[in-house]
């Protein structure tokens, strides 16, 4: 019986998809958009569709980050919503259900495989940019902060108003606020305060009736599954309140190489044991790197060491110079500064780049990249870390390197059921495997090269599953077409990026949203019906 009916269900999915080239009728999306009463703020100037030729390519681009992904797909991009008000974001949402296309939200269009902005059945983009509002409450330490807002801009908020406050998130500032948190966020503060998703308080979210709620009115179990569920599975957010966290004004940090020739693999090998042991107001994260040799053409190995600590120079070398001699670090490689000037280092900024640039949102992307992620448990080998740098060599691009991020300290502390967000207690340190390239014709090989990578990896990092961190958003490791989602297959990628905490997901699913309005290729499906 059960295999009549998955066979039923498989000529069923089938003629879904081939229906599924057929538009619906974009008259009459607009002509919904456009009756929703909302006599103040008129959604007119907010609707991009093809017809507008210049201005549709250009706002597909402004927030498309991977250069993989820059043509749209004309056959199934029905319209572009920017959102300048919450109404805007309930028309869309009800008018698209009730009229069959599906909707991709948009907040600072990082997603590493263009989830927010891509999909093979008709859809539209909601894009998020113009939401962007940030107001910061120095007394209480909380913060609200819109989807549409940029990392870049959530720190120049916090700066302005208090130099000992901070917000522990990721270290790129154009990242927005929108899928960032909502995949559970992490950066240099993770080890002393843990990640975004654990400074939470509230949240408004609009659900898939238009109906806008906040913490009290949404649950607890829908908020605690936003915080790190991944976006795009259970409604629109429209803005987050955070928990700010105290920093001291001078804070120090440096950025050193050490190639093959200095030792640098005996150092990397070594990292592995004392990193996630280290004070928590300590994060140091070491990033082995395809580099030029010194001869022409030559390629090398170079290690970079990043470090971020919540105190002075002379404390932190003398931690190091105890705990991690072989790195031999001294005073002079390290800089104390601000907080948020620490932020432009994190870039690869040089030193003295005035603090404005964080606030710039590029028009298109600027390169193709790739990139996977995986746990460590116990120490590599370090055979094994030479078969990862061999791996690495392989890949002939100009950028190719791995981050390894340490856990510890708070991450060890916070259940791993507090939020979807499940890799905890146990693991030493995260890897992020990422590769960078100018030329189309590079992809390929590229996402080639990086799949054997990650195979030449894979007797060194968990198992069972495999675990994976959901904002290094990789297709490979399990994925529904985008109109459908078999459950079978979301328990592939939802166990890696969830483990134990995927069931419930799928439970507060089944709850908020069970017909699946709200998908992607990696999203959570309503848990089936016992
Ligand atoms: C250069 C770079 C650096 C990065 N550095 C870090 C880092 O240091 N730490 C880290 O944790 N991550 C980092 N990331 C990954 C980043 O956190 C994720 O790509 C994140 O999803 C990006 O959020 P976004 O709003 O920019 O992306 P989008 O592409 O807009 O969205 C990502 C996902 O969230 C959904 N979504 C977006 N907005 C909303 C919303 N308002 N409501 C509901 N769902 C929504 C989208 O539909 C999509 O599924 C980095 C990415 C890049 C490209
Ligand atoms: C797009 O075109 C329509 C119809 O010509 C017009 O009403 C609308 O203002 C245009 N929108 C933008 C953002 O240019
Ligand atoms: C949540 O929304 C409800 C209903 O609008 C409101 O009464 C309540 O004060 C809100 N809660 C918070 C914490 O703002
Ligand atoms: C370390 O080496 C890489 C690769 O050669 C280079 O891009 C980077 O600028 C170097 N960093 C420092 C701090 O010297
Ligand atoms: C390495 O050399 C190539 C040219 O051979 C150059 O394009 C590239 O930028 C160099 N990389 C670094 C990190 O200096
Ligand atoms: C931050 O950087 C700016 C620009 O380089 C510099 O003028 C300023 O002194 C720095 N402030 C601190 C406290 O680091
Ligand atoms: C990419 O390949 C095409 C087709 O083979 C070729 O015409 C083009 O010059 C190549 N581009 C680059 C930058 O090598």
């Amino acid at each position: 019986m059960k295999e009549t009916l998955s066979v039923l269900c498989l000529v069923l999915l089938v003629s879904v998809s081939e229906a599924a080239i057929t538009k619906p009728p974009l008259g009459e999306f607009l002509r919904c958009l456009r009756s929703w009463p909302s006599p103040e703020n008129p959604i007119t100037d907010d609707i991009i569709t093809a017809d507008n030729t210049t201005t549709f390519s250009s706002s597909y681009l402004s927030y498309t980050k991977n250069e993989r992904f820059t043509t749209p797909n004309y056959q199934t991009l029905m319209a572009i919503v920017t959102a300048k008000h919450v109404s805007h974001i309930q028309a869309t949402v009800v008018c698209a259900k009730s009229n069959g296309i599906q909707i991709r939200i948009r907040s600072g269009g990082h997603d590493y495989e263009g989830l927010s902005y891509i999909s093979s059945v008709p859809f539209v983009i909601l894009d998020m940019f113009n939401l962007r509002s940030i107001t910061v409450d120095v007394p209480s330490k909380e913060a609200w902060v819109q989807s549409g807002a940029t990392l870049g801009e959530l720190y120049t908020k916090i700066s302005d108003a208090s130099e000992t406050l901070a917000f522990p998130a990721g270290v790129c500032s154009t990242v927005g606020a929108g899928g960032h948190i909502s995949g559970g966020g992490y950066g240099n503060l993770m080890r002393k305060y843990g990640l975004t998703v654990d400074n939470v308080v509230d949240a408004l979210l609009v659900d898939v009736n238009g109906k806008l709620l906040n913490r009290s009115t949404m649950g607890e179990d829908l908020f605690w599954a936003i915080r790190g569920g991944g976006g795009g599975s259970f409604g629109v957010i429209l803005s987050w309140k955070i928990n700010l966290v105290e920093i001291p004004k001078i804070v120090t940090v440096f950025k050193v190489n050490r190639t093959l020739e200095q030792g640098g693999i005996d150092v990397l090998y070594k990292w592995q044991f004392v990193s996630s042991k280290l004070p928590e107001s300590l994060f140091l994260r070491a990033m082995p790197q395809v580099a030029n040799g010194t001869r022409g053409g030559e390629r090398t190995i170079a290690v970079g060491f990043y470090a971020q600590f919540l105190g002075r120079a002379d404390e932190l070398v003398s931690i190091l110079n105890q705990a991690l001699p072989e790195l031999g670090i001294k005073r002079q490689e390290c800089l104390e500064m601000s907080w948020l000037n620490t932020t432009l280092l994190w870039e690869d900024l040089p030193v003295g780049t005035p603090t404005s640039v964080l606030l710039d949102r590029p028009a298109k992307p600027e390169k193709f990249f790739k990139s996977k992620s995986d746990y460590v448990k116990k120490p590599i080998p370090k055979e094994g870390i030479e078969k990862l740098c061999n791996a690495m060599f392989k890949i002939n691009n100009n950028i190719v390197y791995m981050q390894w991020n340490p856990y510890g300290g708070a991450m060890d502390k916070i259940p791993a059921s507090a939020t979807p967000f499940p890799h905890r207690l146990g693991n030493l340190f995260k890897i992020q495997y990422y590769t960078a390239w100018f030329d189309a014709n590079a992809t390929k090989g590229s996402l080639d090269m990086m799949k054997e990578l990650y195979e030449v990896a894979e007797p060194y990092v968990s198992s069972n599953p495999r675990e994976a961190f959901l904002n290094y958003r990789d297709i490979d490791i399990g994925s529904n077409p985008s109109g459908q989602t078999n459950v079978d297959e979301a328990e592939i990628y939802g166990s890696k990026f969830f483990l134990g905490n995927l069931k419930r997901l799928m439970e507060v699913k089944a709850k908020y949203d069970p017909d699946n309005f709200f998908k992607n290729e990696q999203s959570i499906p309503p848990a089936r019906v016992k």
